[in-house]
């Protein structure tokens, strides 16, 4: 090849977009394939794109395949990437308002949970998103939490000094601090070897990851104590957001919306269902309740109605 057609070739892909052309987009999200969370972004985005006639086809890269939430916040900020399911993590470091769903039995299921999640506070954290140079559509979740651990736990004296895996922020560490227990922070793509290897004594956990990525193989105990429940945000970034057209970006909102109200409501089902069916592996499956955890849970309230002032609006909410 003759220098100037190198030459032409390098010229024409340096004036290649680096990720994609002008009508795709990423979705990145760190649960597997399998996960809820991952099959309502595939159905947003099919039903994004069809409304659209095309203009918006929504990829998606589950896995972590984008990085972390971290990682994938940095590329949001810089519209490096589009559009992202994300834990409250990133947020709840940045400003712990944004911890305060995860208050130890703040609601009894996930009725209320859905209840919460269109609420007021709800409404002002996903607004207060632009501070972090994006854009809220709405919240999902993950059901709510349960314990499984490696050995057997039947109390929770028998959490002391135990390495329970959470996701690396505040209020969690402060629950499993409280609790006497050794709250080690683990993103969820490492938690499947760690557990298998002895890295981590158990972990709080969805019903639903636990079956699919089959935590229960090396547990021995799984205590189904619904002590919170777990939002999850869907968010875009703001500076894309504002290169994408005005009714495309309706539709947008709209779809997302929907998807995540409906994804809320089915997972009570969800929960219910995975739980039956951990019930028939060989591990030991209880239930517990807020009594189980003793007077942990009223001086972590005590402590984070200061630091994060939002949670007693939020526990208004629950008392309407
Ligand atoms: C977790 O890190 O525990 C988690 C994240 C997303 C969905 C479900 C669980």
């Amino acid at each position: 090849m003759n220098t100037l057609k190198k030459f032409a070739i390098g010229l024409a892909a340096l004036a290649l977009p680096s990720v994609a052309s002008a009508e795709e987009y990423r979705l990145g999200l760190i649960t597997p394939p399998p996960h809820q969370w991952t099959v309502s972004a595939t159905e947003a985005a099919a039903e994004i794109k069809e409304k659209t006639d095309g203009r918006v086809d929504i990829l998606l890269f589950p896995s972590g395949q984008l990085g972390n939430e971290s990682q994938m916040l940095q590329q949001l900020q810089t519209g490096a990437m589009d559009f992202a399911f994300f834990t409250l993590g990133e947020f709840a470091n940045r400003d712990p308002n944004y911890g305060i769903f995860l208050a130890p039995y703040l609601v009894d299921d996930v009725a209320g949970a859905r209840e919460l999640l269109k609420g007021p506070t709800a409404q002002k954290l996903l607004d207060n998103m632009s501070n972090f140079g994006l854009v809220g559509f709405g919240w999902g979740m993950a059901g709510m939490r349960i314990i499984v651990t490696g050995p057997k736990v039947e109390k929770i004296e028998d959490l002391k000094g135990k390495k329970i895996r959470t996701i690396p922020f505040a209020p969690e560490l402060a629950f499993w601090e409280a609790l006497g227990a050794a709250p080690t922070p683990m993103p969820l793509p490492a938690l499947y070897d760690a557990f298998a290897n002895g890295q981590v004594d158990g972990m709080q956990i969805d019903v639903e990851g636990t079956w699919n990525t089959k935590y229960y193989d090396h547990a021995e105990s799984i205590i189904i104590s619904n002590h919170m429940m777990f939002p999850m945000a869907a968010i875009g970034s703001g500076r894309k957001w504002q290169s994408i057209d005005e009714k495309d970006r309706a539709v947008i909102d709209e779809v997302f919306a929907r998807k995540l109200d409906e994804m809320v409501g089915k997972y009570a089902e969800i929960d219910a269902k995975y739980k039956a069916d951990l019930e028939t592996t060989d591990v030991d499956v209880t239930t517990v309740g807020r009594e189980w955890f003793g007077p942990a849970i009223d001086a972590w309230y005590e402590d984070w109605r200061v630091k994060a002032p939002m949670l007693v609006e939020l526990e208004a909410e629950t008392k309407k």
